[in-house]
C-alpha cells in the first residue's frame, strides 16, 4: 500500500480546484498547497512595491528576497508573506486582475515551482495550479483535469461575491474570467494544458460532494 501520494490538480478558474482540493485533502490526512495563492502574493508585493509587471528582471529580484508561507489553520490555508498575513489582501479584484500577467514570467515561475516542489517532495499533498501535472510533480500518481463551462464558473464567482457582499455582474466576471483562462493558456512559460495521464473532470453539472467523491475514488485506487 502507498500511502503518500502526490495529487495533483490542474484547471482554469472557478473549476472547484481549491474547494474539492481542500476536501481531499482533508479525507486523505495530506496537506493542501494552493500555489495559486503563491503567484497572488507576488503579485500583490509588486503591487505594493508599484513595479512595473512586465518587468521580469525586477519582479524575480524582489521574489528572491521575498519569503512566502503557507500555513494551515482552521479557517483554512493561510498565506504569509514576509511575515505579514495576507490571506485576504491577495484575494482582491486588483490582484485577480493583475496575477496572469505576473505568472507568464518564467523567471518568476522558476523560483514559485522550486519551492513548490520542496512542499510536496515526502508526498501525501494535494497541491492545485495551472502546471502542477505538467511541470511541478510530473511524476505524481494522480493528475485531474478539472473544468467546467465558463458560464458555470462565472455563476459560482457570483454566488461567490454575494455571500461575501461584493456586489458584482455575472457578464463582467464572465469576461474577466475568459481572458484569465486565455492569458494563461496561451503564455509560453508552462500554459494552462491538460497533461496527456490527467483524468479529465468536468464539474458543470456535479456538486461538491459528488467531485470530491470521484477524486477520493481514483486516489484509493491509486493507493492500493
Ligand atoms: O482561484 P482562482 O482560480 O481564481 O485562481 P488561483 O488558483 O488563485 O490562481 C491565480 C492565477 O495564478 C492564475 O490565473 C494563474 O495566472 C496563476 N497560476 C499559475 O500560473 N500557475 C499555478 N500553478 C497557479 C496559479
Ligand atoms: O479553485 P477554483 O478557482 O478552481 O474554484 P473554487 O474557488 O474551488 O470554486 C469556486 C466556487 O464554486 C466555490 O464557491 C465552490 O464552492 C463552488 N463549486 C460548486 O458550486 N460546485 C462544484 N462542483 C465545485 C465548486
Amino acid at each position: 500500500m502507498k500511502k503518500n501520494i502526490q495529487i495533483a490538480i490542474d484547471g482554469p478558474a472557478g473549476a472547484g480546484k481549491s474547494t474539492i482540493a481542500k476536501i481531499v485533502a482533508e479525507a486523505l490526512g495530506f496537506t493542501y498547497i494552493d500555489t495559486g495563492a503563491m503567484y497572488r502574493a507576488v503579485t500583490y508585493k509588486a503591487m505594493q512595491q508599484d513595479i512595473y509587471l512586465d518587468d521580469e528582471t525586477k519582479l524575480a529580484n524582489m521574489l528572491a528576497v521575498s519569503t512566502i508561507d503557507l500555513k494551515p489553520s482552521a479557517q483554512g490555508q493561510l498565506v504569509f508573506l514576509d511575515g505579514e498575513n495576507v490571506s485576504d489582501a491577495i484575494r482582491s479584484n486588483e490582484v485577480t486582475a493583475s496575477v496572469s500577467q505576473v505568472a507568464a514570467h518564467a523567471k518568476v515561475r522558476e523560483q514559485l515551482v522550486a519551492q513548490q516542489q520542496k512542499l510536496a517532495a515526502n508526498g501525501g499533498v494535494v497541491m492545485d495550479g495551472r502546471d502542477i501535472a505538467t511541470h511541478v510533480l510530473t511524476d505524481a500518481e494522480l493528475k485531474v483535469f478539472m473544468s467546467a463551462t465558463v458560464e458555470e464558473r462565472a455563476r459560482r464567482r457570483f454566488l461567490d461575491n454575494q455571500k461575501r457582499g461584493i456586489v458584482s455582474s455575472i457578464d463582467k466576471l464572465q469576461e474577466e474570467i475568459a481572458l484569465r483562462d486565455k492569458m494563461d493558456s496561451e503564455r509560453e512559460a508552462s500554459p494552462l494544458i491538460q497533461a496527456e495521464d490527467a483524468i479529465f473532470l468536468d464539474t458543470t453539472t456535479l456538486s461538491i460532494d459528488e467531485a470530491a467523491q470521484a477524486i477520493l475514488r481514483l486516489a484509493q485506487e491509486k493507493m492500493l
